[in-house]
């Protein structure tokens, strides 16, 4: 049945006296896609808008001119051409640093009523996954943020990494699932803390970025597993919002998710084609072309998980050798990654003077880093029906206030077209910004 009701006759609130929001988050998209400039816009709308802390120092490094991977590809150097990365660590004075200053940059241009939270991965293990990601959570509730969504990975020690911080009860702190059980899970191993957590994000099939799922995702359906979850945290007298993500592309799909009893809904895809998302523009040209044909969920990520992406991704076959020394975002506590290993064999099996491919994974870190993993939700193909189109075929890029408040106003199904705006000059392809940090440069 379709409803007349839009997402703007709900409300979100955290607890009895908590601020309330418009129930409309966007979703984390490392590394800076949802950047602060986008996050900062949907708070100031009144939603609650995520930046992402992966790669922070290669983030920061771009947007506020400090040296942090330049460092430490000067202190490991020595190491580039050495398959073994055990050696290489992360300085967690510097990690801190990073993430403080991509914080508190953010939060002091907070303006509205909505919220700024950050969202932050257990799968970037850095090289000593307990440590950084401690660093991580504690410099990022020291300079003020909101709150904190724990994803990609199951978090089953991650409160407890902060449970003595001043801001531990304050800040709204959060946890992805893909599955009741991973809930009840999570539930279980934090009950030591006293602390539930504020809001649980239930992220189906059909999200961009790493899933929860294997390659069978496709049985699986985010309704269903949304009433897994309302259904548990009501048998277990337990009030914790639910806030569904994936595949939510119009505001009246968010209405259905609010009226079986969500607080609110989680949405990504719909804003990667606006103005302020981090992407290069030639690449949000590249998600308004898609067709449904042109999407795939391959396992190329060293992170063992599969990830929704566009075939085309340049990273999809890219050789190029591991960046651990600049970047090792993925290094396992053994100096392990998936990539070295499938690096390794390609040089091993590939003829002299034939250009090496490794097809079975990708360099992670290196690739999203530089916007070559074009990763996407599945209705992706459905962003061309989200604009216009320029006489030349390319199509006009939206704002992010055109597309939070088609999301906050709009009924049964329908898509609001932006006003129509000259076409912009053409810019030369690919990104004017600071280069990768490669071994040769320092
Ligand atoms: C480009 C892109 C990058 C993403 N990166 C992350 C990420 O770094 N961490 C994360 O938890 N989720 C990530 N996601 C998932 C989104 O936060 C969100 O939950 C999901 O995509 C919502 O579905 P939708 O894109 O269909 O609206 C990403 C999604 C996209 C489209």
């Amino acid at each position: 049945m379709t409803t007349r009701r839009a997402l703007d006759d709900f409300r979100l609130r955290f607890g009895d006296h908590g601020p309330e929001v418009v129930p409309l988050m966007l979703g984390g998209m490392g590394v800076d896609i949802s950047n602060t400039d986008l996050a900062l816009e949907v708070a100031r709308l009144g939603g609650i808008g995520h930046i992402s802390d992966a790669m922070v120092p290669t983030v920061t490094d771009r947007r506020y001119e400090t040296e942090f991977t330049k460092a430490k590809l000067k202190k490991y150097k020595y190491n580039v051409k050495n398959s073994d990365k055990s050696v290489v660590k992360f300085d967690l004075g510097m990690v801190r640093e990073a993430q403080k200053l991509h914080v508190e940059k953010t939060m002091a241009r907070k303006t509205g009523a909505g919220m700024v939270f950050i969202n932050c991965m257990e799968k970037l293990t850095m090289g000593a996954p307990k440590e950084t990601l401690k660093v991580r959570l504690e410099a990022a509730l020291d300079a003020g943020i909101d709150g904190i969504t724990l994803s990609a990975g199951l978090h089953l020690g991650s409160f407890a990494l902060i449970e003595d911080h001043p801001r531990f009860r304050d800040a709204k702190l959060g946890i992805i699932v893909s599955s009741v059980r991973a809930l009840a899970l999570f539930l279980k191993k934090n009950s030591r803390t006293g602390r539930l957590p504020d809001y649980v994000v239930v992220e189906g099939p059909l999200a961009g970025g790493h899933l929860g799922f294997g390659l069978d995702w496709a049985q699986y359906d985010l309704k269903t597993i949304t009433a897994e979850v309302l259904r548990y945290l009501a048998e277990n007298h337990l009030s914790i919002p639910v806030i569904p993500a994936g595949g939510i592309f119009t505001g009246t799909d968010a209405v259905e998710y609010l009226e079986m009893g969500a607080a609110a809904v989680q949405v990504a895809t719909r804003f990667t084609v606006t103005k302020e998302c981090g992407l290069p523009d030639d690449v949000k040209q590249e998600y308004f072309k898609a067709n449904e044909e042109d999407v795939v969920v391959n396992t190329i990520s060293p992170t063992g998980y599969p990830m929704r992406m566009l075939k085309s991704s340049p990273a999809i076959g890219s050789g190029i050798r591991p960046n651990c020394e600049s970047y090792g975002y993925l290094l396992d506590a053994n100096g392990h990654c998936a990539y070295i290993d499938a690096y390794n064999r390609a040089v091993e099996t590939t003829p002299p003077g034939d250009k090496l491919h490794v097809w079975d994974k990708t360099c992670l870190c290196t690739h999203m880093r530089n916007f070559k993993v074009w990763t996407c939700g599945h209705y992706v193909y459905r962003l061309k029906d989200t604009t216009r189109r320029y006489p030349d075929g390319t199509y006009q890029l939206l704002t992010a206030e055109h597309v939070f408040k088609d999301y906050q106003y709009s009924t049964e199904h329908q898509i609001r077209l932006p006003d129509p705006e000259p076409q912009p000059p053409q810019k030369a392809k690919g990104r004017a910004a600071a280069p990768e940090t490669l071994a040769d440069d320092v």
